[in-house]
C-alpha cells in the first residue's frame, strides 16, 4: 500500500498511501454526473456582489444506499460554483457552523493578503469562544477573529480562469478538504466570451478526487494525530499522502454523462488530497480521443494545443475542448487515469448542431516573462520538522508563519527553482507564474500558460518565472499534496 518509511513513490507514480473502502463499491458508470449549483449573490452594493456561504455538515448519498456525512460549503460537496466577471468585485461572507475552525482560500485568486485565507486567520465555529490553541506552537488564535464569520473581499482584477476555493487551516487542510470543503470559482471575461468556445450545457466542470469509505459511510482518513507535528510520546508519525480507492467526479463515483456528438469544454480540476491523474479518453476499437487544451491554471493559453493525455497533480486545472463528433453516435468515451483508475464515462447519444469553434489564437496576454538576475532555490524534501518529528520541509525548514523565507518586490520577475525528493505539486499564492524549464529541458506541453501549481517530479529541477503584480503583504507557497502541506511543507513570503 505504499505505507511506511520507504513507501514514497508507489509504482503507479503516486506519493501516498492507499486506503481501502470497508463497504462494497458500486459498478462504475451508473451514477449520473452531478453539476454543482451556481452560487447566487444575496445582494449588490456599489457594483460589488455579495455572497453568503455557510460551512456546515450534511448527510449525502454518494455511494448508492450509503449515507456519508460531509463538511461542505452550504452543506454540499463540491460547494456551490461561483461565476464571476473579471473586474467586478465580490465579497464572500463565510459563516462557520462546523465543529472546528476553518480558513477559506480562493486558489488562483489575485487577492489582498487579508482576504487570501492566511492559514492562521481562523474563523471559529459560531458560538465557540474557546481558545483554539495551536497544537504546534501553542499560540492562541483568539483576538484576530470574529467568532463564526469572516468576509473575504475579492477584487477579481484578473483574467478569465478556472479557480477553486477550499479550506486552508494550518496543519488541518488535508482532513478538512477531504471531508468536502472545496468548490469551483469560474471567472469570465468579454475577450473569452467573444471566442465562440463551447458553452451552456456543453461546458462542464469536472472536479476530480479520490476517497475511501469507512464502514459507517464516512470518508476514511487516518487519525489526525498522524499529521500533527507534536503529539506527546509519538516520535515519527508522518504521512506520504492520503489516497482512496474510489474516484469521484463532482462528488459522484465514476459517473456517466450523456453528450451530443459535438464539441464540449471540460474544466478539469484535480481536487484530490494527494493523487495525481494522467487522463486519457478511451474509445472501444478506436484510437484515444484527443484533448484540445485551451487553458491551464490561470486561464486561456495563447493558442490551443492537441494532447493525447494530460497529467494533473493536486491543485492543477486544465481547460480542454473534446469533440465527441469524432466518434459514432452510440459510442462510449471513457475518461481513464492511465496510472490505473477509471474516472468517468461519456455516452455519445445524439447528433446535434454545433456552432462552437476553437480559434487558432486564444489570448494575447501570455507573453513570456523575462526573469531578471534574482534566482531563489527551494528544495522540497522529507526532513525534521521538530524535535524527534519528521515531516516535509522546504529548504530544510518547517512552515513558520512568523518568518518570511523571501521578501519579493512587486513587479520584479524572478526565477524560482524547485527541486524535490518525491512528487511535490508546488503552489504559489497571489499571482500566476510561467514554467521556464523542467528537468533541464523544455517544459511539458501542459505546463503552458499562466500557472499557479506545477507538478515537480522526483529529483527534477523545475524553473519558473515568478512576478507579483499587486498587493503587498504576507502570503504562502506550499506543496499541494495536502498531507505534505499539513506536515509543514509550506513557507511564508512577503511581497514588498
Ligand atoms: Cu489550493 Cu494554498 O492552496
Ligand atoms: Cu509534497
Amino acid at each position: 500500500t505504499g505505507c511506511g518509511v520507504l513507501g514514497l513513490d508507489t509504482p503507479a507514480g503516486q506519493t501516498g498511501e492507499t486506503l481501502r473502502s470497508a463497504v462494497p463499491l458500486p459498478p462504475p458508470y451508473r451514477v449520473p454526473l452531478p453539476i454543482p449549483a451556481v452560487a447566487e449573490p444575496t445582494g449588490t452594493l456599489d457594483g460589488t456582489d455579495l455572497y453568503e456561504i455557510t460551512q456546515r455538515a450534511a448527510d449525502v448519498e454518494i455511494l448508492p444506499g450509503l449515507r456519508t456525512t460531509i463538511w461542505g460549503y452550504d452543506g454540499t460537496f463540491p460547494g456551490p460554483t461561483f461565476e464571476t466577471r473579471s473586474g467586478r468585485p465580490v465579497v464572500v461572507r463565510h459563516t462557520n457552523r462546523l465543529p472546528v475552525p476553518t480558513v477559506a482560500h480562493l486558489h488562483g485568486g489575485h487577492t489582498p493578503a487579508d482576504s487570501d485565507g492566511w492559514p492562521l486567520d481562523l474563523v471559529l465555529p459560531v458560538g465557540d469562544n474557546s481558545n483554539w490553541a495551536h497544537p504546534h506552537n501553542g499560540t492562541t488564535m483568539v483576538g484576530d477573529l470574529a467568532a463564526g464569520v469572516r468576509e473575504h473581499r475579492y477584487p477579481m482584477t484578473q483574467r478569465a480562469a478556472t479557480l477553486w476555493y477550499h479550506d486552508h487551516r494550518m496543519d488541518f487542510t488535508g482532513p478538512s478538504v477531504h471531508r468536502g470543503l472545496a468548490g469551483l470559482h469560474i471567472v469570465r471575461d468579454d475577450a473569452e466570451d467573444a471566442l465562440g468556445l463551447p458553452a451552456g450545457d456543453r461546458e462542464l466542470p469536472l472536479m476530480i478526487c479520490d476517497r475511501a469509505f469507512a464502514a459507517d459511510g464516512s470518508f476514511a482518513y487516518p487519525s489526525i494525530d498522524r499529521t500533527l507535528r507534536t503529539v506527546p510520546g509519538v516520535e515519527d508519525r508522518w504521512m506520504p499522502g492520503v489516497l482512496g480507492d474510489v474516484v469521484l467526479v463532482n462528488g459522484a463515483p465514476w459517473p456517466v454523462h450523456d453528450v451530443d456528438a459535438a464539441r464540449y469544454r471540460l474544466r478539469i480540476v484535480n481536487v484530490a488530497n494527494a493523487r495525481r491523474f494522467v487522463l486519457a479518453l478511451r474509445v472501444p476499437g478506436a484510437p484515444d480521443l484527443p484533448f484540445t487544451q485551451i487553458g491551464s491554471d490561470g486561464g486561456l493559453l495563447a493558442a490551443p494545443q492537441r494532447l493525447d493525455s494530460i497529467a494533473m497533480a493536486p491543485g492543477e486545472r486544465v481547460d480542454v475542448v473534446v469533440d465527441f463528433a469524432a466518434v459514432p453516435v452510440g459510442a462510449d468515451v471513457t475518461m481513464v487515469d492511465t496510472l490505473g483508475n477509471d474516472v468517468m464515462r461519456f455516452r455519445v447519444v445524439r447528433v446535434a448542431r454545433d456552432d462552437s469553434r476553437v480559434p487558432d489564437r486564444l489570448a494575447d496576454d501570455v507573453a513570456p516573462l523575462v526573469p531578471g538576475p534574482v534566482v531563489r532555490e527551494f528544495v522540497f524534501r522529507r526532513g525534521a520538522v521538530g524535535p524527534g518529528h519528521r515531516g516535509w520541509t522546504i529548504n530544510d525548514l518547517a512552515f513558520d508563519p512568523q518568518t518570511s523565507i523571501a521578501d519579493v518586490p512587486l513587479g520584479q520577475v524572478e526565477t524560482w527553482r524547485f527541486r524535490t525528493d518525491v512528487h511535490h505539486p508546488v503552489h504559489v499564492h497571489l499571482d500566476h507564474f510561467q514554467v521556464l524549464a523542467r528537468g533541464g529541458g523544455r517544459p511539458r506541453p501542459s505546463d503552458a500558460g499562466w500557472k499557479d501549481t506545477v507538478d515537480v517530479l522526483p529529483a527534477e529541477i523545475v524553473d519558473v518565472a515568478v512576478r507579483f503584480t499587486r498587493y503587498t503583504g504576507r502570503y504562502v507557497f506550499h506543496c499541494h499534496n495536502l498531507e505534505h502541506e499539513d506536515m509543514a511543507m509550506m513557507a511564508t513570503i512577503r511581497t514588498v
